[in-house]
């Protein structure tokens, strides 16, 4: 198939352009590299097979850019991961992110229609639901949807506008993934992640063990949890990668699709830690913080309904091995992709 990624050379992104490649699609990637790397893309292109990958820098707003290149490259279907992702960035800045995230997100849509293509695989996320009383967890995809951030709210915003779209044009198709924790990294050590700043647990427990860091915090000791510190479910980006392929080939005219994509278990950021320890052998520093603002103390997801319907399931459901797949990336590129 043909398949435009928008954000294709971030960290997820650039994971997708690699399945795709590898499972034998013509990969065109759109990015503004506001997150994303030329080397990421340098990659890609050293393994892609001639012609296979084509790269367009553009942003999501550029409205007749991204129609003359969904026209020129015969797109079929967009998997579209390009946004911004940093919760507390959007408190800050909510234009910012609602310009960003939506109106990205509603120029692609009007793009998409105007040379009729029909198919969209949409990064959403756990964000979207907020804080969910502990009765609701692990968290079902019918689980209301009452976020707490402008991040969350941007992503909700794109989850509605495509429901109203499709509602109007019946041979449209989306699937909606609202993520959970995403971590790790390509097996084979060829691509990886590398934000700037860094502000997600795992990587920032690697560049501790680097030596990157004098040491990490702990936000929140005092949280109802059995350790006290928070529970997330950390999806292995190869398995979302692969949740977005089941998807994209399921997709018929009409579907409207929401799955959560996680391991469906939860582990606390205490347990992120030791595991960090143990993965790399290095007993970097720890202290503990006060609470972040907005961290709800456990989420995680039940994903039965992506199994049910897609035969989904998380392969990687074994912390160490998320951790030790990361921990290949970071050992060899401490400064990311400027190694
Ligand atoms: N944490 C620390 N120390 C750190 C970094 C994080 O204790 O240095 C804790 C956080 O407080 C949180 C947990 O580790 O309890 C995980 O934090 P992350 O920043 O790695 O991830 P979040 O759960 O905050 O965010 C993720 C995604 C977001 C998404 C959000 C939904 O990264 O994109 O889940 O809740 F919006």
């Amino acid at each position: 198939m043909n398949v435009l990624v928008t954000g294709g050379a971030g960290y997820i992104g650039s994971h997708a352009c690699l399945r795709l490649l590898n499972d034998g699609h013509a990969v065109s990637v759109l990015d503004n590299f506001v997150n994303g790397h030329q080397q990421a893309i340098d990659v890609l292109q050293g393994l892609a097979e001639p012609g296979r990958l084509t790269f367009c820098e553009g942003d999501l707003r550029e409205r007749d850019k991204v129609a003359a290149l969904l026209e020129d490259r015969s797109i079929e279907v967009v998997m579209h991961f390009a946004a911004l992702a940093e919760v507390g960035q959007s408190m800050g800045d909510p234009l910012l992110y609602h310009d960003n995230n939506f109106v990205g997100s509603l120029s692609l849509l009007q793009a998409m229609d105007r040379v009729g293509v029909r198919r969209l695989v949409f990064s959403s996320t756990c964000a979207t639901y907020g804080e969910p009383d502990q009765t609701q967890i692990p968290i079902r995809e019918t689980c209301p949807q009452r976020p707490i951030n402008p991040y969350g709210a941007s992503k909700l915003h794109v989850e509605r506008l495509l429901a109203d779209y499709a509602g109007s044009v019946p041979e449209f198709a989306y699937a909606a993934l609202r993520y959970f924790n995403v971590a790790g990294s390509d097996p084979e050590g060829r691509i990886g992640e590398d934000h700037r700043p860094e502000s997600h647990l795992i990587p920032i427990c690697l560049q501790a063990a680097l030596g990157k860091r004098d040491r990490m915090s702990i936000f929140g000791t005092d949280y109802p949890t059995p350790d006290g510190t928070c529970i997330r479910d950390y999806v292995h980006v190869v398995d979302l990668v692969d949740a977005h392929v089941h998807a994209m080939h399921a997709l018929e005219p009409g579907d409207q699709r929401h799955y959560n994509i996680g391991i469906g278990k939860g582990h606390s950021v205490r347990e992120c830690i030791d595991t960090a320890r143990e993965v790399t052998g290095v007993d970097f520093e720890v202290v503990e913080a006060p609470r972040r603002p907005g961290d709800p103390p456990t989420l995680f997801a039940c994903c039965d309904r992506i199994q049910e319907e897609l035969g989904w399931t998380a392969r990687y459901t074994d912390l160490t091995e998320t951790v030790s797949t990361a921990w290949n990336w970071f050992s060899a590129h401490p400064n990311g992709y400027e190694d």
